[in-house]
């Protein structure tokens, strides 16, 4: 058997986790979210949710990769039998259901992107919106769906250490030396404080009980993440076993959370600014693509570097998170079938193509799988995760950290956080999510 490849070094591995998390779910998906309509309630679950639920979550999600140094198929097997298989499976479709449409996603940032660099931003919003009709209808969706495809294809070829922990040791901090130079840009607009205030502080308490809120605060919690579906079992296989999973796992958290509240410290500021509340309100999958550009296109030259910076980060922070998603199913195939890291490449580069063209042919359909693979299922495989590793093998969990030597009041702490606090809140945002999932449906 050839041994299995390791990170280059701790840095790797967190850049490489950060990356994955830190992704279009920052960027765009906070944005999303936190415009329609929850405003603080929103930030607040969010961030509650991330501290308290996601965190034990996300070190019992490490401590099976790395437990078992097995893909996200086949470490439930191996820590636990045969009868947990569809746990493993389940791991490897919420991946391919995101991956599918996420590469929709990136098409639409590219082309955005090379638009706003070679041709003009649209000056109000209604040309903002015919450029976003082109953008996301026809075939230019299927060739940015395409190449955004091959882009990240070729990093995960090159393997873990020459693909994807290089690929995030640029990325991640170029991402975030240009977020802050945009946030500190943002924040000399006229409407910042409007802005800020609008989407992110203004607190009614009616909204921690709005299941729309809840749903969103969930959501928002795991995809951004990427927790709950096999991404961080497989990176954490390439793991020896000296790192203190919890370090790791709250650099992780930190960065992507900081990330997040980054970004909207950038795209509410633009959006008061330029008198865009309308168009942000009751937003869909498109508004950013839609709000942000006019915004800046009302800003001469300066706008035009903005959206160029803007959109340039939002395509580095998702391809970081594309070559995780891309992971998961490649890692799986060579260690069920013994396959080659090229031929199952080729193979879930072609599902994922395939599976996407519903994506890039209806934005109905694009939300709707987004809401079930990106939403609901992460929150349900969260909830399997806690179970797992706080009730079927805790044993694992205890000794995992016992060996890396993480401090004993940190371990008791989280071993009571998965084992009674998880289950029960992520159990309840579950059930609130699925019912205001089927309602908004409905309505
Ligand atoms: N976390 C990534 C983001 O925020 C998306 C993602 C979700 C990636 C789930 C992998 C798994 O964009």
């Amino acid at each position: 058997m050839e041994m299995r490849e390791q990170w280059r070094s701790r840095w790797g591995f967190v850049l490489a986790a950060a990356g994955s998390a830190v992704g279009l779910g920052n960027l765009w998906g906070f944005a999303y979210r936190a415009s329609e309509g929850g405003g603080a309630a929103f930030l607040l679950l969010y961030i509650l949710i991330v501290l308290v639920v996601c965190l034990p979550v996300l070190v019992s999600e490490m401590v099976l990769g790395r437990g078992t140094s097995s893909s996200a198929l086949v470490a439930p097997v191996k820590a636990a039998g045969s009868k947990w298989s569809w746990m493993g499976w389940l791991f490897v479709i919420a991946p391919l259901g995101i991956g599918s449409y996420y590469a929709v996603l990136m098409g639409w940032t590219l082309d955005t992107f090379l638009h706003s660099l070679f041709f003009a931003l649209p000056a109000n919003t209604a040309e903002a919106e015919t450029f976003f009709g082109s953008i996301s209808t026809g075939s230019s969706v299927l060739l940015g769906q395409l190449i955004s495809l091959l882009l990240t294809a070729s990093v995960v070829s090159a393997g873990v250490r020459g693909g994807i922990e290089r690929m995030s040791k640029w990325g991640v901090p170029i991402l975030f030396t240009l977020l802050i130079v945009l946030a500190l840009w943002a924040a000399t607009l006229t409407g910042t404080w409007e802005g800020y205030r609008t989407f992110l502080f203004k607190i009614d308490i009616s909204e921690f009980f709005n299941p729309s809120t809840i749903r969103n605060a969930f959501t928002q919690a795991f995809f951004s993440l990427s927790l709950g579906i096999g991404i961080m079992i497989a990176y954490s296989s390439y793991l020896d076993r000296k790192k203190q999973l919890p370090k790791e796992a709250l650099a992780v958290a930190s960065i992507d959370t900081a990330v997040g509240l980054l970004a909207g410290m950038i795209t509410f500021p633009i959006v008061m600014s330029f008198g865009l509340k309308e168009v942000i309100t009751g937003s869909t999958v498109g508004t950013l693509f839609i709000s942000l550009p006019t915004g800046l296109g009302t800003l001469g030259l300066t706008g035009r570097i903005v959206a160029v910076l803007f959109f340039a980060l939002a395509y580095i922070a998702a391809i970081t998170s594309s070559i995780s998603l891309l992971e998961v199913p490649v890692s799986s195939l060579m260690d069920k079938f013994a396959w080659s890291r090229s031929k199952a490449v080729f193979v879930s580069t072609s599902l994922l193509f395939i599976l996407g063209i519903p994506s890039a042919l209806s934005l109905d359909f694009l939300g709707k799988v987004d809401s079930i693979f990106g939403g609901v299922l992460l929150i349900f495989g969260g909830f399997m995760l806690a179970i797992f590793l706080g009730w079927v093998v805790p044993r694992k969990f205890d000794e995992d950290l016992a060996s890396s030597n993480s401090n004993l009041s940190v371990r008791r702490y989280l071993k009571f956080m998965l084992r009674w606090v998880s289950p029960p809140v992520i159990a309840f945002g579950l059930i609130v999510s699925v019912i205001d999932l089927f309602q908004s449906w409905s309505s």
